[in-house]
């Protein structure tokens, strides 16, 4: 039977190959180097790692194939075992696995690891200037898989006629055939029940089970995503050889070319951003918790039904997280602007490969792409990747991201990054727009209010174009948070503020438009899209005032003055599913010199209140509002909390101006990553604490100078 152990703990570290005492001990994901700021010069995590790890094999490992595999590694990583060298990986995006049988002992053993986070030319995505940072290290988590030299290198299971008569194929592949092996494959739900069982004797190292006929399938759905599981076992005579369980969903997921995105049979527009895969501190080197935590806010607090994994591969965490709560996906090879010479393009094939062999039985992946983000027409090049892409997953469509509408189509989705104001008409359908703003309107949580309202308006107007076009199968902005970047790109201090969330995951008034687009039966959204000042504004004033909710009615009323009652701006926002409101006072409208009162804005469904916000026109800071995601850790020395602080007035509202140096203390076994003292930004910012290995109750105090005190109380335990 295969032993699969964890090979996270205990590793020894030293960003260069350095003597026993500058070695520290670490669990994985690790950084290369922890960043104390926010600002990341890219210089800083250049550097070769050593991680080395002593480990002893299990009795039970004799006579079996041992392997060790990666699921990612920064950039470049070569591997000895007890000093022998094992082989060199380049890439940083995508697992690799080596077969160390021949290399390792009954006793104990070392493995080495140098692992080179050299931005090096020869290895995608470098060659030319890249706007994201890589981070350094091994960043991913490692596996020792012990398996009997007749074992499952791959099992991809590939529902059929989903709509009509649902069954399954599944295309298997062991690493050595017997004769007398026999394989049983078996299709539970996700309650564990069992749909179906097949046995057989293996007929060669590849082949294929089919079920034609299931009853009772449930359809994986964006607000109800079944998963089932397929069990492969290898067995010869009574001895159980393998086990391999794969998870994946029963949905219909195609661009058709009437020019829209069909789930199910069902018309869906798509709606969401891209991501990067980076965070403050940490680089890339995130738990399964803060992956996850980053799929539940796409879909939960931005109320996207898409994510583009910009610009690689990501964490199968946040894959399995897509998965599980109903995210579509678009995925695609790593790569930015530039195609290097053949030995690059292998590479980039490779990632390719590997990307989708790791990724294809997802249910959320409904696109890969094939093309290096924004790269020219190099026809020889994008053959072969659709090729590729096709053979190793013939059911799921290909896309690749350009800039210029007159790009060789070779695709079966022309995904166009599509930044000028308007929507540019497509040439060909299915037509997917897979980027707009970024870089065209940059903002800071802390912009002046009028540039971080324009923001949140750039994003709803391409929406709303892309809404009203029949042609138009969706649009992805760019994009969901902050990201590190290189100098030639950013805002002078290697941020790219293009986010609708800050670094940390916490909102700009854009995030709102997009919650707002949300079904009111999902969550009724009200946000006056204001910090109601007399005089932030050109000109002074709040005229007008924008909201962005999904009600069907608003009112307004400043202190005890009625305003009146306001419907969506659908003069502005047609298509849309959930307009802004736009407020105007009509002529003169001049505050200067006026009372100032609270804000409070009452949205309507039905004729019924739904939803109240009022803001306070003080703007005293009330309270220091401190929240956390989960208030409970596992003691495995990776688990990550994010502890998000917020300066609030008393009604709850986010005061973007107010600077404060918030101070963490923390009490009991876990470590606290962040700058300490913090200087919020935008009226917020985080901290994370991160697990060690035992249980523990933890405190985190957060203090300002003159705000009451906040504690957080996490447990840790096994
Ligand atoms: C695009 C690119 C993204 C990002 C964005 C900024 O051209 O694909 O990676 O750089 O611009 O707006």
């Amino acid at each position: 039977m295969r032993l699969i152990c964890p090979f996270n703990h205990d590793w020894q570290f030293a960003p260069a190959d350095a003597c026993d005492e500058q070695f520290s001990i670490v669990t994985l994901p690790h950084t290369n180097k922890l960043f104390t700021r926010l600002s990341v010069d890219n210089a800083d995590y250049q550097f070769v790692s050593t991680y080395r790890k002593r480990f002893t094999l299990p009795e039970s490992a004799t006579g079996k194939r041992i392997f060790l595999d990666f699921d990612g590694a920064m950039l470049v990583s070569t591997v000895y075992i007890n000093g022998a060298l094992i082989g060199t990986h380049k890439g940083g995006f995508t697992p690799f696995s080596f077969d160390i049988t021949a290399f390792v002992t009954a006793g104990n053993n070392v493995v080495t690891v140098y692992v080179d986070a050299t931005e090096d030319k020869s290895v995608p995505p470098y060659g030319g200037q890249v706007d994201y940072l890589t981070f350094g290290g091994l960043y991913r988590e490692i596996t020792l898989r012990i398996v009997d030299p007749c074992h499952v290198v791959s099992v991809f299971p590939r529902p059929l006629n989903v709509l009509t008569a649902p069954g399954l194929e599944a295309d298997i592949r062991l690493a050595q055939w017997h004769r007398d092996v026999r394989a049983e494959v078996m299709l539970t739900d996700g309650a564990g029940q069992v749909i179906a069982v097949h046995e057989q004797a293996v007929p060669a190292d590849a082949f294929t089970v089919t079920f034609p006929a299931l009853t009772g399938i449930a359809l994986w759905l964006l607000d109800q995503p079944e998963l089932y599981t397929l069990t492969v076992t290898l067995k010869q005579g009574g001895e159980l050889l393998d086990q391999v369980m794969t998870r994946f969903g029963f949905r219909h997921a195609e661009f058709c070319d009437d020019g829209k995105f069909y789930l199910n049979g069902e018309p869906l527009k798509l709606f969401g951003l891209n991501r990067h895969q980076t965070y403050p501190y940490i680089g890339a080197a995130a738990p399964q918790r803060l992956q996850a935590l980053d799929a539940d806010i796409l879909k939960h607090e931005l109320g996207c039904n898409i994510v583009r994994t910009s610009h690689y591969a990501q964490s199968p965490h946040f894959l399995n997280r897509c998965d599980e709560i109903g995210l579509l996906v678009f995925e695609e090879l790593a790569g930015w602007q530039h195609i290097g010479d053949a030995m690059w393009k292998q590479l980039a094939l490779d990632d390719l490969q590997a990307m989708i062999e790791r990724d294809r039985h997802h249910p959320s992946i409904i696109l890969w792409g094939v093309r290096i983000n924004e790269s020219p027409d190099d026809d020889d090049f994008y053959q072969h990747t659709n090729a590729l892409a096709r053979a190793l997953d013939p059911t799921r469509q290909t896309g690749g991201v350009r800039t210029f509408l007159q790009s060789h189509f070779l695709e079966d989705v022309f995904t166009l990054n599509d930044f000028p104001p308007g929507l540019q008409t497509p040439r060909v359908r299915p037509h997917l727009v897979t980027e707009f703003v970024g870089h065209m309107f940059p903002t800071k949580t802390w912009d002046h209010e009028e540039r971080r309202i324009e923001h949140a308006l750039h994003h709803a107007r391409k929406h709303s174009l892309q809404f009203g076009h029949a042609d138009v199968a969706g649009a992805i902005g760019w994009c969901a948070f902050d990201y590190h970047t290189h100098k030639e790109f950013g805002s002078g201090d290697r941020i790219c503020y293009h986010g609708v969330m800050d670094m940390y995951r916490l909102p700009k008034m854009a995030a709102y438009f997009y919650r707002s687009q949300k079904a009111p039966t999902d969550e009724i959204v009200l946000y006056a899209a204001t910090n109601w000042t007399m005089g932030d504004r050109n000109g002074g004033g709040n005229n007008p005032l924008v909201v962005f909710s999904n009600c069907d009615e608003i009112e307004v009323w400043i202190g005890e003055e009625y305003q009146g009652r306001f419907r969506p701006d659908v003069d502005h926002y047609p298509h849309l599913p959930h307009p802004p409101f736009t407020v105007r006072w009509s002529e003169p409208y001049n505050p200067w010199g006026t009372p100032f009162h609270d804000l409070t804005v009452r949205g309507y469904l039905n004729g019924t209140v739904a939803a109240e916000q009022k803001i306070h026109a003080a703007h005293v800071p009330a309270a220091l509002r401190v929240l956390t995601h989960t208030d409970h850790l596992r003691a495995d020395g990776a688990d990550m909390a994010r502890i998000a602080v917020q300066v609030i007035d008393k009604y709850g509202n986010v005061l973007p101006y107010q600077t404060r140096v918030v101070r963490f203390t923390l009490e009991g076994d876990a470590d606290l990553i962040a700058a300490n003292p913090l200087v919020l930004l935008g009226g917020q910012g985080a901290c994370f604490v991160r697990s060690r290995r035992t249980s523990s109750q933890v405190v985190v105090h957060v203090e300002t100078d003159d705000l009451a005190p906040v504690d957080v109380v996490l447990q840790i335990s096994e």
